[in-house]
């Protein structure tokens, strides 16, 4: 978390939100092809990110573009589950969609808006739909705050309840992720790690939002508890239906929570498809990678061995100067001029499936 200021203040959909420095909208974004990966899913999608692109200035003739023209769809009640190294462009593109960050171009299509031309309380009014969960449980509570306050500030904020309403709702909520009334009263600072955890999602949760993106929630918790918040998180997208962008760096979570999976590469998707298409048959050879490098017990040693030893080939490129053609040559042991030259598009292998990759049919059938 790079931001400025304490992540409590970000969440309240007030209009105070010291953004990062940012680059001015740029109009003549080039625009790629967006792919719709949408699935079993019914009806319209809730969100449709366009060729969305997140740039940070760090300084003269120095961009940095964390997201590069990103595209895709989330629909009602569904997890799309976000994986990729460390500094791959993961929260920025959860920010950018939440308009915390401010895209310089593209569109995030929300219930009928695109967020990136909102502004003051048209956009604040949309903050009470969309949410987020942040890694650091502890830094997005204000210390000086109840439970109970913190729970109940987003209803005040949307002025969605009056006094005694947003109390009842609040603590129901409390209920909901499993936090006794005796909670109420007491302050961040009295409770544990996943405690407050839990309180970041009722805070996120309470006004009923449709969508949440979930920044790594369990990965500052101990291995004990991030089971039980990954099931809480879980149920209640089942009771209430809400969708989650839920970003990870552990992949038998993002496996076992999502219905899809994109796969982010040094600010762009490489890979989307279904959870199960992705892991069972991965096509891109940074997914193979990213798969191989977890440590499988169904897997012998030495098969576990040459999987990490040909994933950690190379050095990891920065976004600052990301390799030519695709980005993934420096490191892939299939690459061939081509790949150093031009950049592979995201490109449909089925209903489902996408993948970036100019080789992906020829690595199949070689199989
Ligand atoms: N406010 C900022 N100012 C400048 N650079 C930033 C800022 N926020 C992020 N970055 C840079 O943008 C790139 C993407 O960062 P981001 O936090 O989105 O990655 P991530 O995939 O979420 O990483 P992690 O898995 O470590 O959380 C990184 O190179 C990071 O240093
Ligand atoms: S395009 Fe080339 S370098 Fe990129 S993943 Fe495919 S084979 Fe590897
Ligand atoms: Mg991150």
């Amino acid at each position: 978390m790079r931001s400025l200021c304490p992540l409590w203040l970000i969440l309240l959909g007030s209009s105070f939100v010291p953004f990062v420095s940012f680059v001015a909208r740029n109009s003549v974004a080039t625009m790629s092809e967006a792919i719709p990966f949408s699935n079993n899913a019914k009806g319209e999608p809730l969100l449709s990110v366009e060729n969305l692109e997140v740039r940070f200035s760090l300084g003269p003739n120095r961009v940095l573009t964390a997201v590069d023209k990103v595209s895709f769809e989330l629909y009602p009640g569904e997890t799309l589950g976000l994986v990729g190294e460390s500094g791959c462009g993961k929260s920025s593109l959860g920010r950018a969609i939440l308009q915390l960050i401010r895209p310089v171009s593209g569109k995030v299509g929300f219930l009928g808006q695109d967020l990136t031309q909102l502004t003051g309380s048209a956009l604040r009014s949309m903050r009470r739909q969309m949410q987020i969960v942040f890694q650091d449980p502890r830094g997005s509570l204000n210390p000086r705050w109840s439970v109970g306050r913190i729970v109940e500030e987003p209803l005040r904020v949307h002025q969605l309840a009056g006094r005694d309403e947003r109390k009842r709702r609040a603590l129901e909520m409390l209920g909901q992720v499993g936090l006794a009334p005796s909670y109420f009263n007491q302050r961040p600072a009295q409770l544990s790690g996943g405690q407050q955890q839990r309180v970041g999602i009722a805070r996120a949760l309470v006004t009923r939002p449709k969508l949440v993106v979930c920044d790594e929630p369990v990965s500052s918790l101990d291995v004990s508890i991030q089971a039980q918040i990954l099931n809480l998180l879980q149920e209640l997208k089942e009771e209430l239906g809400v969708a989650y962008l839920f970003v990870a760096h552990n992949l038998g979570v993002v496996r076992s929570l999502s219905d899809r999976v994109a796969v982010m590469y040094l600010g762009q998707f490489v890979e989307t498809a279904p959870a199960a298409a992705l892991f069972d048959r991965p096509l891109h050879p940074y997914t193979k990678g990213l798969i191989a490098s977890v440590l499988r017990p169904d897997h012998t040693a030495r098969a576990q061995l040459n999987a990490a030893a040909s994933f950690a080939a190379g050095e990891v490129p920065g976004l600052l100067n990301a390799p030519s053609g695709c980005r993934y040559h420096t490191r892939c042991p299939y690459a061939q001029q081509r790949c150093r030259e031009e950049p592979p598009v995201l490109e449909k292998v089925d209903k489902e499936h996408s993948v970036a990759c100019h080789f992906w049919r020829k690595i199949l059938d070689s199989k």
